[in-house]
């Protein structure tokens, strides 16, 4: 690493519009400006992302992002080294402003573009403005999108060891706060009724998947043995049912009706189900300390819009304490979708001399599968 490195981040794989300047200064990423534009007002009357809306929101805002972001970094055209930009996993469309920007911008400036994984770059948001992390680590990604778990043996070398299998976590809890009437985005505002509700007062089934819940039984040593693999759909329909009431199935007894929405009982819904899904979360990795499936991990690096959510940072902490595994939550404003992440990770790609053509192309899915680089 070269110290005074500067490199332009460029992200719009969903619905933020974001550019950043990350120097790389006393061993670490250190962010010279971030800025983050959201598009939230613009999906909030449809409960999600549109993404026609989003692809043209980028095209609007994206220059703009870039020049703010190379005006508040102070930092001379000649100290930028590379334009990095988040060219996969995402919307395609909004993937493609990201990636034409990143690489005129690379072509102006007469340097190298490097194409950069999303979904690693989450990870990389925990060695912003910090020390050093020790390797092996544990990764776990939790966002609107993904529910990735790795084991990683440096920023851009990891294997997946378990993932989602249907809904992500951010995904559940933005469906159960639409459920409960809560607004868009859910995650936030559902983690802020959590403190006025009781997190015992419903019981939400914990899954606890195995190689035959998940594959079959196919070729699996034992097919009963417990996966790394997470899924939230279950939870989320018993949430559905318990505000909504279970449906009647003909000849069966009637359902007894779901209890009355107070405020309060709201309130307990929220807490219980971000009890119920924060705990699936533990009791995965918890599973993975136990099978030694990353190596004796010395760091748990964490990412993702999730990982926002102070009921599951708690936890975490609380986890390593317990493993002895030093836990590092990505600092507040780097837990959401951002480009600071995207230029950080691109530190280690470029110090290794990892550059993309401009025929870069984006690419809808994540390239991370069993052993990637980002
Ligand atoms: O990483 P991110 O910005 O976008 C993706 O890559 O998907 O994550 C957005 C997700 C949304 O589902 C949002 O509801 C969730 O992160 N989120 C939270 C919290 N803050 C954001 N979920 C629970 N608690 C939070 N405090
Ligand atoms: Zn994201």
């Amino acid at each position: 690493m070269t110290e005074g490195t500067a490199i332009l981040g460029i992200e719009t794989s969903c619905d933020e519009t974001a550019a950043s300047v990350v120097e790389w200064r006393d061993g670490a990423p250190r962010v010279r400006s971030s800025v983050v534009s959201t598009q939230h007002e613009l999906h909030r009357r449809y409960a999600g992302v549109v993404p026609e809306l989003a692809s043209r929101a980028h095209l609007e805002r994206i220059v703009p992002a870039v020049r703010e972001a190379l005006r508040a970094a102070d930092c001379p055209r000649e100290r930028i080294a590379a334009v990095a930009v988040g060219n996969r996993p995402g919307l395609i469309g909004s993937l493609l402003v990201g990636n034409a920007a990143a690489k005129a911008y690379a072509w102006s400036l007469g340097v190298p573009v490097i194409g950069i994984d999303h979904v690693a770059a989450h990870l990389a948001a925990g060695l912003i403005d910090a020390p050093p992390a020790a390797f092996p680590a544990l990764g776990l990604v939790v966002s609107g999108g993904h529910t990735h778990l790795f084991a990683m043996e440096g920023p851009l070398r990891m294997r997946l060891l378990g993932r989602t299998i249907d809904d992500a976590i951010g995904e559940a809890f933005d469906k159960a706060a639409t459920v409960l009437d809560l607004g868009y985005p859910g995650g936030p505002l559902l983690d802020a009724r959590s403190d006025s509700g009781d997190p015992g007062a419903v019981r939400f089934p914990i899954p606890r998947l195995t190689a035959r819940s998940v594959r079959g039984a196919g070729d699996a040593a034992d097919p009963d043995a417990r996966t790394l693999d997470f899924s939230f759909s279950g939870m989320k329909t018993a949430l559905l049912y318990a505000v909504r009431g279970v449906p009647a199935v003909p000849g069966r007894p009637a359902p007894t009706p779901p209890v009355p929405l107070s405020g309060q009982r709201v309130s307990d819904l929220c807490a219980s189900f971000q009890s119920a899904a924060v705990g699936h979360v533990l009791d995965v990795l918890e599973r993975a300390i136990e099978a030694d499936a990353a190596g004796s991990p010395r760091t748990l690096l964490v990412g993702g819009g999730v990982s926002a959510n102070r009921h599951l940072r708690a936890r975490l902490h609380a986890f390593g304490t317990r493993h002895s595994i030093e836990v590092r939550l990505p600092s507040l404003a780097y837990c959401l979708d951002n480009a600071a992440m995207i230029a950080a990770l691109a530190h280690w790609r470029h110090a290794e001399g990892s550059h993309d053509a401009l025929t870069l192309a984006p690419q809808p899915h994540s390239t991370l599968g069993r052993i990637a680089a980002g």
